[in-house]
């Protein structure tokens, strides 16, 4: 197993190094690829020492997987040349989510999709894989209508710039903005790019994404998403109603017996998920789990994950995982 990670020196590709080595990934040779900008750079792993490469180098290296947090303008031009190479690319930015020869995976849910003839996989956005893996065995036992999310999320969603921007603001440095406003302190009801309906790109890969790995474009998504000034992972108020009624202890208990996902629901000790709690965990924390009383069948709650993990690198590696297990890699 031949492995490259495109992005290595970035926050995502930072993090699947991690995962890599916490889930004991297979691997004999690791190529770790980033911009000819960091091409030399030396990036220690393991005890071992790596020279960060270029795409081009990378490519002529024909590696079994890669894995692409680059960027949506380098994965559109780079990884059809790496699986013209025999490469399989599992790709984290938004290049080939919505095209229709595509997969747009989280294993625990379309896993089962993938075929040995599937070259580019996607990995979903972020707030869209931790919304869709609680929501999973609810859709399947109630059936979805219609959810409605307001999200809360992290500056690590945008990369180490913006990180580096609110870290600026908060000790009283000039900073290299990466927002359009200070983030510190601050709340912006703006993530990626308006579009002319008035939602943002954000906004509308949630819409569009939902509706793809569920493989249901009738479920309806309307979202709001939100910029907070925090680290540890994204936060999503999900209100969702159901075509069926649902018993809330049931409901409880399928959430807590689904694998990936943590039940913290116990409002009289203060307990509920939060981002600092969420922060380097592979799981997708739920709580706040109560009826919504203004209307039937409905739902509310609140969901919570690492952006950087189950949101990026650790899908990401699961997917790794799913098709060297079924040999398909
Ligand atoms: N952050 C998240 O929570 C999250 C979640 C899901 C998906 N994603 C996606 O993952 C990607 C990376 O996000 P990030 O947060 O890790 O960003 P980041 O911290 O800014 O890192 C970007 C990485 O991409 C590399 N890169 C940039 N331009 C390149 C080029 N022309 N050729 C080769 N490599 C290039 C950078 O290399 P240099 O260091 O050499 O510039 C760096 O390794 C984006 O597509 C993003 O949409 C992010």
């Amino acid at each position: 197993m031949k492995l490259a990670v495109v992005g290595a020196t970035g926050l995502v590709g930072s993090e699947i190094l991690e995962v890599l080595g916490e889930h004991n990934f297979p691997f004999d040779e690791l190529l770790l690829v980033a911009s000819e900008r960091s091409a030399g750079k030396k990036i220690a792993y393991k005890g071992k020492e790596y020279t960060v490469i270029g795409l081009k180098q990378a490519v002529a290296e024909k590696p079994d997987v890669a894995i692409f947090s680059a960027g949506g303008g380098t994965s559109l031009e780079w990884a059809p040349q790496f699986s013209e190479a025999g490469t399989i690319v599992i790709d984290n930015s938004s290049a080939w989510r919505m095209d229709p020869s595509k997969k747009l995976v989280v294993p625990e849910i379309n896993g089962k999709s993938l075929r040995i003839d599937d070259r580019i996989i996607a990995n979903p956005n972020c707030s869209t894989i931790q919304m869709v893996l609680a929501l999973a065995p609810l859709h399947e036992k109630y059936g979805i209508k219609r959810i409605v999310v307001s999200t809360y999320q992290s500056v690590t969603g945008t990369g180490k710039d913006a990180v580096d921007q609110m870290m600026a603001e908060r000790s009283g440095e000039t900073a290299k903005m990466v927002y359009p406003y200070k983030i510190d302190l601050n709340v912006l009801p703006h993530i990626d790019v308006f579009q002319e309906n008035g939602y943002t790109k954000e906004e509308m890969k949630m819409i569009n994404e939902t509706k793809k790995i569920f493989e249901d474009d009738s479920i309806q998504v309307t979202a709001t998403a939100v910029r907070i000034p925090v680290m540890g992972g994204h936060s999503e108020a999900v209100n969702v109603e159901f075509h069926k009624d649902f018993d809330l202890t049931e409901l409880r208990a399928l959430l807590s017996n689904t694998p990936g996902i943590i039940v913290e629901d116990d409002p009289a000790n203060n307990i509920y998920p939060m981002p600092l709690n969420a922060h380097k965990k592979d799981e997708v924390f739920v709580g706040r789990l109560r009826r919504d009383e203004t209307q039937a069948n409905t739902l509310n709650m609140w969901i919570v994950a690492d952006n950087l993990r189950k949101g990026a690198a650790t899908n990401a590696v699961q997917i790794a995982e799913y098709l060297l297990e079924h040999s398909m890699v």
